[in-house]
């Protein structure tokens, strides 16, 4: 079995913070399943999310991606970095730079693809989002839920082995969440591996193969989708977590 994820007791403690953000977690997905972490706020799901792309380093236990262990060479480092994409809230979308060319940079600079690949790579997944026509615009005029497509098509730009989600759908109007569910979805059918933070808890349930609950930076409920988010849920905690959701 091939775990393109694997996190063995990872704890992470910020100086100024009284409790660990996250302790003695561990979690493993295989290649082609989605992991939806849900959970409240401050239970230290971005943290965790932020330790496997390397925008924080654990204080103990072990990340690896595709078998690639995080934080013990540089060399190591920068491959398992190209082996993951982060979907960020609020976008992040380079804003002196086109549609098409959020997509084709990352391309080009970072995994030295010729300029000709990049734009028709950029062209086919500008055409998968429905967003081929918005090429040559800029990101100021785009949609909240637009501006996600293209972000989360920037994203696979890279050909990333795991793709993470914090809260994707969190910064839009609830009218144009759907459409960014919805790319999520066809990326989990055409099995691209998944971690995805989110508050959408019937997405959450029919896309994910495992759902993770974090409270106080520990696992307190992990299990298949219908365990977790199903009938056959018998967590009061978490329970209570997904009616406060309404
Ligand atoms: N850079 C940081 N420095 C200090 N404390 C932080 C930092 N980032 C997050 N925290 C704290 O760690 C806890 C977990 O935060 P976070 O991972 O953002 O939770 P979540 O994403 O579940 O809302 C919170 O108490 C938060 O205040
Ligand atoms: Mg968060």
């Amino acid at each position: 079995m091939s775990n393109i994820l694997e996190i063995r007791n990872v704890t992470k403690i910020y100086p100024d913070m009284p409790r660990p953000a996250l302790e003695n977690v561990s979690l493993s997905l295989e290649k082609g399943q989605v992991l939806s972490i849900i959970g409240p706020s401050g239970s230290g799901k971005s943290t965790l999310m932020r330790c496997c792309t390397q925008l924080e380093k654990c204080t103990s236990g072990e990340i690896e991606i595709c078998g690639i262990p995080l934080g013990k060479s540089k060399e190591d480092d920068r491959k398992a970095l190209l082996k993951t994409s982060l979907v960020f809230q609020n976008f992040n979308l380079f804003p002196h730079f086109t549609v098409k060319r959020n997509i084709t940079e990352a391309q080009v600079k970072v995994l030295k693809r010729s300029k000709e690949e990049a734009s028709r790579i950029a062209d086919e997944l500008l055409k998968r989002i429905g967003l081929y026509d918005k090429k040559d615009t800029y990101p100021c005029y785009l949609s909240g839920g637009q501006a996600q497509r293209v972000s989360i098509a920037r994203s696979l730009a890279v050909s990333p082995e795991i793709m993470f989600f914090d809260e994707p759908t969190s910064a839009l109007d609830p009218e144009l969440t759907g459409e960014v569910l919805k790319i999520i979805k066809d990326l989990a059918l055409a099995k691209m591996t998944m971690v995805i933070i989110t508050h959408e808890m019937r997405f959450a349930h029919d896309v994910s193969d495992k759902v993770v609950f974090l409270e106080n930076g520990h696992v307190l409920v992990e299990g298949k989708s219908d365990e977790v988010l199903g009938e056959a849920l018998t967590n009061e905690r978490v329970r209570k977590f997904i009616s406060s959701l309404g």
